[in-house]
């Protein structure tokens, strides 16, 4: 098989997570809405998953952080507390002519946007663009009934700041002292200028926040250490190393809200692209929510009977961008060689997901529908099916049902052939070595738990 050139593989991938179940496009019917996805059958569990691994890790797994579910909507005057209504905007300009939007800093551009030897990117006529004007990436709606000013309400542009107007909710219902963090995952709304890239940008998204609330002058410390434990959560996705780096904001890249940040970016197909963000957000957050609602947020440490505003140290994740990371890092495009080939075809599409990862842990496959085959497989189906999700297919040659299940990711395929109606056991064939292990019935459970862990 050729080399997949990178251009191609977003292409294929796309097309693969429809076909398998994956990510759909929203109201496809209806011609589609752009860049909103919908996540199948196999998707929803990829993506739980994920998620499930980030919980237990950041909340189940540590004492000093509790888990919180806060509202997509909030008073509006958060977001003039949290600096988004003035500051969270990007430089956009118009096509007179054709009446296409733009970034201003979008390197089709040629010449200065506002000037007259400027050419717009899409019908090629010049001194048409509008000099750059901000525009604010939330999305607005009403609250109620009435649409009018009064009753202006945003959809979450991120999901931190239900966790600053609930850190002393948290703080005093747990008994937690500082330092100390509030996770949470949900829902976040931007309307990009320029979303794209399947699930990588898109306007509606989810995160995975955490912020650690600490003493001030201790930031840089609890920075470093959030750093360290973030990227080995990463790379214990099981994506490959090679493919991952860290990159620091320079002062232009800086949000509002950072004093430092540092990006960790995976190699996507389209090029080196952040997933997840560790910043510094100083007091930026509770001192201004502070002022805005007049209610007390200092801490009053209970050693020293010193009284501060706790600095944030946030860890930010995109749960879609993730998925994007977990499902590129595993596509592979493999010759088969050996007595699969003559069975399924000698090319095959293969996801390498870490199997606790994978949507379908084992599919279950009689190798043909008679001489109590299935009845056998149908009862190591149900037994399976209480411990992990596993999948029965009777459909087609042995071959197709297994290249099926690669370019699902499942990283186990049962087969029960003659000799399992005669002695309890069957083959386990591993997604990617092809190595078939025979076990017995009885110890398929146990097997597969040992093989799933990590
Ligand atoms: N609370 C900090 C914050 O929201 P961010 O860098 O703007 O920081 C954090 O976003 C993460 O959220 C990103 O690394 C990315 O994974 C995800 N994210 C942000 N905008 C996104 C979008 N339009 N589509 C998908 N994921 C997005």
């Amino acid at each position: 098989m050729p080399p997949v050139t990178a251009d191609k593989i977003m292409e294929k991938l796309v097309s693969l997570a429809k076909r398998r179940g994956f990510v759909f496009q929203s109201s496809e019917i209806y011609g589609g809405l752009g860049s909103v996805w919908d996540y199948g059958p196999l998707g929803v569990e990829l993506k739980k998953n994920i998620k499930e691994r980030w919980w237990r890790s950041m909340v189940h797994e540590r004492d000093d952080i509790e888990g919180l579910d806060a509202a997509i909507l909030m008073h509006p005057k958060v977001w003039e507390a949290s600096g988004h209504v003035s500051g969270f905007t990007d430089p956009l300009v118009d096509c007179k002519q054709c009446k296409n939007r733009f970034r201003a800093d979008d390197p089709k551009i040629k010449g200065t946007p506002g000037q007259p030897d400027a050419q717009c990117p899409v019908c090629g006529s010049k001194g048409t663009l509008t000099a750059p004007r901000q525009f604010n990436l939330m999305f607005k709606t009403f609250m109620g009934p009435v649409e009018e000013q009064a009753a202006v309400i945003y959809l979450r542009p991120e999901t931190a700041q239900g966790i600053y107007v609930n850190y002393l909710n948290v703080l005093q219902s747990s008994r937690q002292k500082v330092p100390f963090g509030v996770a949470q995952i949900g829902k976040a709304f931007r309307n990009e200028i320029t979303p794209g890239n399947f699930i990588f940008r898109t306007r509606e998204f989810e995160q995975m926040e955490m912020q650690f609330f600490v003493k001030p002058g201790s930031e840089t410390e609890w920075f470093e250490f959030w750093r360290g434990e973030r990227m080995q959560w990463v790379e214990g996705l099981g994506v490959r190393s090679e493919k991952l780096r860290w990159h620091q904001h320079d002062k232009d890249e800086l949000a509002h809200y950072a004093r430092d940040a540092y990006d960790i970016q995976y190699e996507f197909p389209f090029g080196w692209q952040e997933f997840e963000g560790i910043h510094n957000r100083t007091d930026f957050d509770l001192s201004n929510h502070q002022k805005h609602a007049g209610k007390k947020l200092d801490y009053l440490d209970p050693k020293t009977n010193e009284r501060f505003i706790p600095y944030v140290v946030e860890t930010s994740a995109g749960a879609d961008r993730t998925t994007l990371v977990v499902l590129c890092d595993a596509y592979r495009e493999e010759e088969v060689r050996g007595e699969e080939a003559a069975e399924g075809g000698e090319q095959r599409v293969v996801l390498k997901l870490k199997p606790s990862l994978a949507p379908l842990k084992a599919a279950v496959f009689p190798l043909v529908n008679k001489d109590g085959m299935p009845e056998l497989a149908h009862r190591i189906h149900d037994d399976l099916r209480r411990h992990f999700n596993v999948f029965y297919d009777d459909g087609g040659s042995i071959g197709r049902r297994y290249r099926r299940q690669d370019e699902a990711g499942t990283p186990f395929g049962i087969t029960i052939d003659g000799q399992s109606t005669q002695d309890q056991t069957v083959t386990v064939r591993d997604r990617d070595t092809l190595k078939q292990d025979r076990v017995a019935t009885g110890k398929l459970v146990e097997y597969l738990t040992q093989k799933l862990a990590g």
